[in-house]
């Protein structure tokens, strides 16, 4: 055992989860990104939290929206991840350039997509800043779940599906 640098062990700690976190704006536009922090915080009544960069668009419009989904990635959303983990909707409109598909949600103005493993509805309620991201807190309203579909993993260098 040696220690380390926690920034450094953050990086080796994969493989990781991958999802898309989606929010809108006022005209009802979506934006979202790519997200490997996102966790459940309780099983009844259902929680989860995703921490994304403060400056991000994506957390802009969940502070303003107060509403987010998760989906859940697998292989078919691969060819998503650069554009919406690398790129900002600030300056680009991610689901205009890439056409991926989504379908309207059940209790948010959020749509979710279409192609993902699970979907997760969130009312936001509550947030906090740490460092320089904010952690977004959201009840889930409704879950879907497609079972021919598995999960998509980063393991560093590549994505594959468990
Ligand atoms: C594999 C992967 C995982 C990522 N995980 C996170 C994350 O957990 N939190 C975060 O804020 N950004 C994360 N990002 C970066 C954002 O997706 C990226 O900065 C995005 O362009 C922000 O878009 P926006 O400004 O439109 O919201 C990740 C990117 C990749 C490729």
């Amino acid at each position: 055992m040696h220690e380390v640098d926690p920034k450094v062990a953050f990086h080796l700690l994969k493989p990781e989860r991958v999802v898309f976190v989606i929010s809108i704006n006022e005209k009802f536009q979506p934006n979202g990104l790519v997200a490997a922090r996102c966790v459940v915080l309780s099983g009844n009544p259902p929680h989860m939290a995703v921490s994304l960069g403060t400056e991000y668009n994506t957390s802009k419009l969940i502070k303003k929206s107060k509403e987010f989904v998760i989906s859940v990635a697998n292989k078919s959303l691969k060819k998503y991840i650069l554009l919406f983990g690398k790129k900002s909707g600030k300056t680009i409109d991610k689901f205009f350039e890439s056409k991926v598909r989504t379908t309207p949600s059940k209790f948010l103005k959020t749509p979710m997509l279409k192609d993902a493993t699970f979907n997760f509805e969130c009312k936001l309620v509550r947030q906090f800043e740490i460092g320089t991201s904010t952690v977004f807190v959201g009840k889930v309203l409704a879950a879907y779940h497609n079972k021919k579909r598995k999960i998509l993993f980063n393991l560093g260098k590549k994505f594959k599906e468990i």
